[in-house]
């Protein structure tokens, strides 16, 4: 039990880092239009510490926002949270600005308390999701399968950062392959810690269902196929492209390409045939002449 209890304390604080504002502007930039007269739901975030409720509170105006939601998860573990002041886990409201001074000023914003500890799958939580049209925020990475499929289940529209070995996730997958959530502009890189610090991470990026540029502008290919360079798998009938530049442009059949080709898709010019796990190939991976190669996501050009 208290080895259940001290592992759980440590995927809790694994969870504990806080995205950068400048990270958060600059993906949020791309959106602007879609936000226009939307209720906003940041549900992973303390509103004291979070700069997703900083951004939209602040760009209120400038999105068209209609209300702003943010709920605070009140952990168990009160060594965790020494840093929050409030024994109650909170939620907040915002609607804009009404005293002309165009800054979210504290009394403006309704404090609210929750009768819970503010988990986003708890009941109060989901009352407020269901208000909600864009969710907004960085889940706890050890929940990113439970939170993403809350959201599909509501039907949300969500913008949400998430580690990029998610894409692998046999639940992940299936939404991208049914083209139900894709990849945002950037990845993310350094988070701040409770106490500051600032935390490198190799590879976060954005998830989403919200309209991105790329999934409309094709990949320019310029390679042409050769088996010399693209060789075919030992354990299934696909060729192998260690690079999504050098996806060759004359090649219609299976082609095994990197999880970073997700940055990339375009529906339109390519077409998700599957991964090693819904593909069941034999030994979890592509091998090429016995030799163990990354995770791969088999596509077929539609063009
Ligand atoms: C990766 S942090 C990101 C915090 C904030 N969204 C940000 O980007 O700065 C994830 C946050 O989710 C909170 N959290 C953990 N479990 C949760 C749960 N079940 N429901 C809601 N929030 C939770 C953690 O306390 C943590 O602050």
């Amino acid at each position: 039990m208290a080895n259940e209890n001290l592992h759980k304390a440590n995927k809790a604080k694994n969870d504990e880092f806080y995205t950068q504002l400048s990270d958060i502007e600059k993906e949020l930039s791309h959106y602007k239009e879609q936000f226009k007269n939307k209720v906003v739901l940041c549900n992973c975030d303390d509103p004291r510490v979070s700069n997703f409720f900083h951004y939209f509170s602040y760009n209120f105006e400038s999105l068209g926002l209609k209300r702003l939601i943010a709920t605070c998860y009140k952990n168990q573990d009160a060594e965790l949270f020494s840093t929050h002041k409030s024994d109650k886990a909170i939620y907040l409201e915002y609607t804009g600005d009404k005293n002309g001074n165009r800054v979210p000023d504290p009394e403006e914003i309704g404090i609210k308390h929750l009768n819970g500890d503010g988990d986003f799958r708890s009941s109060e939580c989901i009352k407020l999701l269901e208000q909600a049209d864009i969710v907004v925020t960085n889940p706890p990475f050890s929940l990113f399968r439970e939170y993403v499929a809350q959201l599909v289940e509501y039907d949300k529209r969500f913008l949400i950062l998430g580690n990029d070995n998610c894409r692998t996730y046999k639940e992940v997958f299936k939404l991208i392959k049914e083209n139900k959530l894709w990849c945002g502009y950037n990845h993310v890189k350094e988070f701040k810690k409770p106490d500051g610090s600032i935390q490198k991470f190799g590879n976060v990026s954005w998830y989403t269902n919200l309209d991105v540029a790329n999934r409309h502008e094709d990949l320019i290919l310029y390679k042409t196929y050769n088996p010399q360079e693209y060789p075919k798998y030992d354990n299934y009938d696909a060729i192998n492209v260690d690079k999504t530049a050098d996806i060759p442009m004359d090649y219609a059949e299976i082609m095994g390409v990197p999880i970073t080709f997700l940055d990339k898709y375009n529906p339109e010019q390519f077409e998700i045939i599957g991964n090693e796990y819904d593909l069941e190939i034999e030994k979890g991976r592509g091998y090429v002449k016995g030799k163990r190669l990354y995770s791969r996501i088999f596509i077929k050009n539609k063009k």
